[in-house]
């Protein structure tokens, strides 16, 4: 898998204020959810790989530096689209990123060693490149314009990185059991902090006890065209013995998508 340096930017203005995934309240608030919890998590995704820079080998270290420069980018670009975000909404940003903070203040604690904050940075990658192929296949959002560009750029890449916290992981002999149990955590974590942030979004937009949000609701969570009933079988992947993320996902061709967002600044190829 090759690993780019891109340096995109989009413009965000004219859509962000609007229901830009699909016409959609709830998927748009459940994408800017996610957006919100972008530069603290991944921030905590670089620092967990990082530590073990020194304990792999050198082509795995170089691995290591290009995915936090995709990370730091995507961070870069996710900050801009939040503090638009909250210009444009009125929304209030330190507390919406509060309740993610919440969340991932437990994986600072001191009783979570460095492996098992790799172990969760593993199977969250394994949710944001499974995410990402969806979005690439157009599964997610259907809308053409500058912010669903943003999300698919940051698709391209989560699934241009998806094996390197899982390689790092494995190098330094990362528990399969633990991986596995964290999984089911980190997931859960997720679809509950995103959920919240999202709602809030919706009570401030006054859109929340609308039939259209309530039934586009019930679509993400548990129509079989949702996102997460499309996304489980990917996720289920992670349990199996033989997963490996470098062969999961494959009939996926990104060519359109380099094509697309750049195949230039080439530094790595795996
Ligand atoms: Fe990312
Ligand atoms: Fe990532």
């Amino acid at each position: 898998m090759t690993m780019i340096k891109r340096n995109p930017s989009f413009e965000l203005k004219k859509h962000l204020s609007s229901n830009w995934a699909n016409n959609d309240a709830f998927l748009t608030a459940v994408f800017n959810a996610l957006s919100i919890s972008f530069p603290k998590g991944e921030k905590f995704f670089m620092n967990s790989v990082r530590a073990f820079k020194d304990e792999v080998n050198t082509e795995m270290s170089e691995e290591i530096r290009m995915f936090c420069l995709q990370e730091a980018t995507h961070t870069r670009e996710h900050i801009k689209y939040n503090k638009l975000l909250c210009e444009l909404k009125g929304y209030d940003v330190e507390q919406l990123e509060s309740i993610f903070a919440k969340k991932l203040e437990k994986s600072y604690s001191p009783k979570v060693d460095n492996k098992i904050r790799l172990a969760i940075t593993t199977a969250m990658e394994h949710i944001t490149a499974s995410m990402g192929a969806s979005m690439l296949k157009g599964n997610l959002v259907k809308s053409d314009n500058p912010v669903a560009d943003m999300w698919k750029w940051h698709s391209l890449e989560e699934v241009e990185h998806k094996s390197v916290a899982y390689d790092v992981y494995k190098a330094v002999n990362g528990s399969d059991k633990v991986m596995r149990i964290v999984m089911k955590l980190a997931l859960i974590d997720m679809i509950h902090a995103n959920t919240r942030v999202a709602i809030k979004m919706l009570r401030h937009d006054r859109q929340f006890w609308k039939l259209s949000t309530f039934k586009s609701m019930f679509k993400f969570f548990f129509s079989k065209k949702g996102a997460l009933r499309m996304n489980y079988a990917d996720y289920k992947l992670f349990f199996n013995k033989d997963f490996n993320p470098q062969t999961h996902g494959n009939d996926l061709d990104l060519t359109p998508w380099k094509e697309k967002f750049g195949f230039t600044e080439l530094i790595l190829d795996k």
